[in-house]
């Protein structure tokens, strides 16, 4: 059956898909198979997978959990190779392993779980351009980046006695990453991921920074710290450890050799990701969400010019410059809007706004902070300038298109409710359950503008049952239900396409992912292009029409469910355990998945 519509990823959106369904659903004429899942080995010496035989030493050659952020760059020469890249933001211990096996192994499940963190880099190749990619195993640039591989720290606050630590008295160089969840690659070819919820590893000591960052001075869920000391700030030596995560970190995959290194010049929040935009005077801008209730929207605009072609200057972009974080106004009276999120008199969510210096030419722009603190405490920072309280920002991106920048708000139940900040027009709708998305466009179209307008490109939720949903305008009765947008990717028309995280719990969906027209007389039309299995968020969508070709990380399917009790067997369905042969997999793995044609499937 042929794509309905005429040209390369033409589809006919698929209904919403029931919460329960275990199934990748895909629209007409397609098919999807994994490209890698959890556990499957990288090197020629890594034991395939086997999870009655897991260990850290065989983790740190798989396939990591939680795949979240997703790229395949293609080598120019051939088209027939490339690099997959994912992180992995986190682990499931209830699906990775028999209960009875953890309750007397927690110090080995502690160090797989650490060495299912992080990032792959794994090679690919296809027959040819169009056709599905596989992974090669023991392929040259294959790499695992675990919660132990050294990073170098970078920036002004590198060195800094905020960050040394006793294990570290330069302050310079950290073991790992955590928590990376969206990301974006570099106009350079380097990929960038955003270290996000970094407070639930680490045991704190009960500081008012402590907790604007949410960090408790109580056990971890994890309890890593009874494995390695420096995941508690109590004991000595180790209070400054937590300030060493939550930055934007960067990454050479085409170098297995380089050492990562973690940029303090971008601030330290709870990032989402990071996404760059080369400005007409070749600066280059990056724009990061913090992904809290009622926290920001950062960008940070670089000291040096991008130069085409000079990876090793280029790599250096985003070690000095500039950081903003932005307020916006609306142009409308917020009474219009409080409640149901109506859209205001003159039809548009929609304002003007600023991007408030925290740091210019290397010094604090806030009263009573260093530099150093700026970086290091930057939601603090954004307090006292009085930046907008935003509803969760995720990926925050701009279109390579247009330039325009759309800002993913996935929901915020907790806006106008008592004692928490009240609707403004940015953030229009009370207890957003659902999210909604922001279209922001710098002054002049220039991405080191200290100004712009924005407005809301939708309010998401299910049309049929929710009157405060808005689509540009489009009308209600021919959009796909949508909620709790998370991930942004763009096609090479700039159709925006948005994967979603948490549709189960509101509209009663699975995850999904949904392409929206932007421009002429269809903006705002929201079409599913396919749902995830139950218990599963979608990320990292990775849109390549040109060859017919979609892909995502379905990331923690099954969750919810048990190691024992498995409520998904995503993605080779193994349904029966009494059938399955010792070592088999039954229960769900995270994976990466490609959805193509069915004419050029396998
Ligand atoms: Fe890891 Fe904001 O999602
Ligand atoms: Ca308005
Ligand atoms: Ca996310
Ligand atoms: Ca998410």
């Amino acid at each position: 059956v042929a794509p309905q519509g005429g040209g390369k990823l033409a589809f006919k959106a698929i209904a919403p898909v029931p919460r329960t369904v275990d199934a990748v659903t895909v629209p007409e004429g397609y098919d999807w198979a994994p490209i890698i899942r959890w556990g499957d080995p990288l090197f020629n010496n890594t034991a395939a997978f086997d999870i009655t035989k897991q260990s850290a030493k065989r983790q740190a050659g798989q396939f990591g959990y939680n795949n979240d952020y997703l790229n395949i760059i293609v080598d120019k020469y051939s088209g027939r190779s490339g690099l997959l890249v994912a992180n992995h933001e986190y682990t499931n211990e209830d699906l990775m392993f028999d209960s009875v096996w953890f309750e007397a192994n927690k110090t080995e499940a502690a160090k797989i779980a650490m060495e299912a963190h992080g990032f792959s880099i794994v090679e690919v190749k296809r027959v040819k351009s169009g056709t599905p990619w596989e992974y090669v195993r023991g392929a040259e640039r294959n790499r695992r980046i675990t919660a132990t591989t050294p990073f170098t720290v970078d920036g002004p606050a590198a060195g800094s006695e905020l960050l040394k630590t006793v294990a570290d008295p330069t302050g310079r160089t950290v073991l790992g990453t955590l928590n990376n969840c969206a990301g974006g690659t570099t106009p350079w070819g380097t990929v960038l991921s955003g270290e996000e919820n970094f407070n639930q590893y680490f045991r704190g000591q009960g500081s008012a920074s402590d907790a604007r960052y949410g960090i408790a001075d109580a056990a971890t869920e994890r309890r890593w710290e009874d494995v390695d000391p420096r995941f508690s700030a109590r004991n000595p030596g180790y209070e400054n450890e937590i300030n060493r995560f939550g930055w934007i970190v960067e990454i050479d995959p085409q170098n297995p050799n380089s050492t990562p290194v973690k940029h303090t010049a971008l601030g330290r929040f709870k990032h989402e990701g990071a996404n760059v935009r080369i400005a007409d005077d070749g600066r280059v801008v990056a724009y990061s969400g913090d992904d809290e209730r009622f926290d920001y929207v950062y960008k940070f605009i670089s000291k040096d010019k991008y130069r085409r072609g000079d990876r090793r200057h280029n790599m250096r972009l985003l070690s000095a410059g500039d950081l903003y974080v932005a307020k916006f106004a609306g142009n409308s009276p917020v009474a219009e809007i409080d409640g149901a999120a109506t859209v205001p008199a003159d039809g548009s969510f929609d304002g003007t706004g600023t991007w408030i210096p925290l740091t210019l030419d290397g010094e604090s722009m806030v009263p009573g902070m260093s530099l150093e603190e700026v970086l290091v405490y930057t939601r603090l920072a954004g307090d006292k300038v009085g930046a907008t309280k935003m509803d969760r920002p995720e990926d925050v991106e701009p279109s390579p298109v247009t330039g325009k920048l759309y800002i993913a708000l996935t929901n915020n139940t907790q806006r106008n409710t008592t004692g928490k900040a009240t609707v403004d027009e940015a953030n229009p709708r009370t207890k957003n359950r659902d999210g909604h998305v922001i279209e922001l466009t710098e002054r002049n179209n220039n991405a080191t503008a200290t100004s712009f307008n924005w407005n809301i490109l939708l309010v998401a939720g299910d049309p049929t049952k929710d009157a405060s949903t808005y689509f540009s305008g489009f009308p209600k009765d021919k959009v796909s239900p949508i909620s709790c947008p998370d991930n942004l990717a763009f096609d090479s028309k700039g159709n925006l396409w948005i994967s979603t995280d948490g549709q189960p719990g509101t509209i009663g969906y699975c995850d999904a992912l949904h392409k929206v027209t932007l421009t002429g007389s269809q903006r705002g039309k929201v079409e599913q292009f396919l749902a995830v299995p139950a218990g599963a968020e979608t990320c990292g969508p990775l849109i390549h029409d040109r060859d017919g070709s979609v892909f995502v990380s379905v990331q923690h399917p099954g969750e919810g469910g048990t190691f024992q009790e498995p409520t998904s067997f995503f993605p080779d369905y193994v349904m029966n355990p009494s059938k399955a042969k010792r070592g088999d997999v039954y229960g769900p793995r995270p994976s990466v998945i490609q959805v193509f044609t069915k004419a050029k499937g396998h």
